[in-house]
């Protein structure tokens, strides 16, 4: 399956901070076991590379991307470390011309028309629209598509989503899915309160399926 279509299919994807190594495994478990099984770790963290391997090693039913890839040698350590997809909050064609050489399928951030521009021009599909909601929201998604649309574009809004204005979003169709930490809230995952990470994800889950039936 196209990785496009693998985040479609899942509609939120999950925005992973982790600072201890030993909360991955768990962690994913949980999210898959809510119904969210395309993850994002971020790399803003140490522990973000073997956070992602070991959930290639033990939850194969997660499919494991890394975020916030600013730089080549950063889409080289998250290929290496089994990330099956990139994603970078800002355009930079140096990492999207690494992530192309090294077969990492990316996803660049834009948030003006000049950088979606640019971003296509580079090769993209599909974009993360950051910071979603400061930047304007879906109503920006659906100015740009007014310019952009012919060329068969798709976001990934990310950055101020939640429960509550996820419907929003998911009734554009040129948006494959929206991401965000709120189903991964800090404190919980500082607890090892995994069942109310769960439920988050279940939330979130069922909301995709009552839109996206
Ligand atoms: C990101 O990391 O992509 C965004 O900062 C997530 O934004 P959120 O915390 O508002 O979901």
């Amino acid at each position: 399956m196209e990785i496009v279509e693998t985040l479609g299919k899942a509609g939120v994807i999950p925005v992973i901070v982790i600072d201890r190594e030993a909360d991955a495994v768990p962690l994913a478990r949980a999210l898959v076991a809510g119904g969210l099984p395309v993850l994002e770790v971020t790399f803003r963290t140490e522990a973000a590379a073997s956070a992602i391997a070991a959930i290639r090693r033990e939850v194969p039913e997660a499919v494991v991307g890394a975020g916030t890839l600013l730089t080549p040698k950063m889409v080289a350590d998250a290929k290496a470390a089994g990330a099956v997809f990139g994603v970078a909050p800002g355009f930079d064609p140096v990492v999207v011309e690494a992530a192309k050489a090294s077969g990492l399928p990316f996803c660049p951030g834009i948030a003006t028309a000049s950088e979606l521009s640019q971003a296509l021009t580079a090769g993209a599909k599909m974009v993360k629209f950051f910071p979603a909601e400061a930047a304007g929201g879906v109503k920006m998604i659906k100015n740009l598509l007014g310019a952009f649309r012919f060329t068969g574009v798709k976001f990934m809004p990310t950055g101020g989503i939640s429960a509550e204005n996820l419907p929003t979003y998911l009734a554009v169709p040129e948006i494959v899915c929206c991401g965000g930490t709120w189903v991964v809230p800090k404190d919980a995952l500082k607890a090892g309160d995994f069942d109310r990470i769960r439920a988050l994800a279940a939330e979130a889950a069922a909301l995709v399926k009552d839109l996206r039936p």
